[in-house]
């Protein structure tokens, strides 16, 4: 039997990178339903029209903005109507910069602590409430290595909104435990996708494993968290990086 058989899944930020492999995984894995969930339209509902051709999940695009309380009503309550239930939530949406400190104004902060911290705490919030009362439930948020460790590259805000993310997940893993809901997180290294792109200078010779990560490779390890063969993980950050920093 495959791993989620029958359940139903909340992917948002699925409409490329790391989401979308994730919500093809999901839907691989027998899953009964898959949300794919973005604020690109296009690209969500060309994502979710795959799905339904290469799998046999039942898959609809619902535009969401996560900076957005109403959008977020909206996923949830347009996804209880389609399905009645939402065994797994998966946080992928997220921006990315790579401002020096002199341009990370007060607005740029706020703009990416909304995105990425507080929209990752409303979609976590929405889902606990229903999951408390199901008495099950899988969330996998996703941080970076960034905020495990600060960041090179990219902007002190995006650290410091991946690092809240780490200490979210795991005080709502004490919060969901009593409940039978697990709370994990996945921690990538460099992966290759849109957010990435600009990230030239990065040197595979540097990664352990000796290559950038792949989309799939973060999804993969997503699917386990969401899956009954790590029922006794919860409030985990697991590192998907190559090696890059193993602590
Ligand atoms: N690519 C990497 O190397 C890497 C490393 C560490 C962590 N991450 C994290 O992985 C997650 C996925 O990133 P990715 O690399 O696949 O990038 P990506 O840019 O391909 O995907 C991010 C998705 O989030 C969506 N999005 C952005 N703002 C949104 C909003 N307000 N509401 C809803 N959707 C929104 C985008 O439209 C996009 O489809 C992000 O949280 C990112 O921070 C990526």
């Amino acid at each position: 039997m495959k791993d989620l058989k029958g359940k139903v899944a909340i992917v948002t930020g699925s409409a490329g990178g790391i989401g979308e492999a994730t919500a093809f995984a999901i839907a691989k894995e027998e899953a009964e339903g898959v949300i794919v969930s973005d604020l690109n339209s296009d690209r969500g509902n060309e994502v979710a029209e795959m799905i339904r051709k290469e799998t046999k999940a039942k898959c609809e695009f619902i535009k969401t903005d996560i900076s957005d309380i109403t959008d977020i009503k909206n996923l949830f309550d347009k996804t209880l109507k389609l399905f009645g239930r939402i065994d797994i939530l998966v946080n992928c949406a997220g921006i990315c910069d790579t401002f020096p400190i002199e341009e990370i104004d007060e607005k740029q902060w706020d703009k990416m602590l909304k995105v990425n911290l507080r929209g990752t705490y409303l979609c976590c919030r929405e889902a606990l409430i229903l999951m408390k009362k199901a008495k099950y439930g899988k969330i996998v948020n996703v941080t970076s290595i960034s905020g495990q460790i600060g960041g090179i590259a990219t902007g002190i805000d995006y650290c410091t909104s991946k690092g809240g993310i780490i200490t979210l997940t795991m005080s709502l893993a004490k919060i969901g435990g009593p409940y039978n809901i697990n709370v994990n997180a996945v921690s990538p290294g460099f992966v290759d996708t849109e957010m990435t792109k600009e990230f030239t200078h990065f040197n595979p010779e540097s990664v352990p494993l000796r290559r950038i990560g792949k989309p799939e490779d973060v999804a993969d390890v997503i699917v386990f968290l969401a899956s009954e063969k790590s029922r006794y993980v919860t409030g985990a950050i697991i590192n998907v990086n190559g090696g890059v920093f193993m602590g």
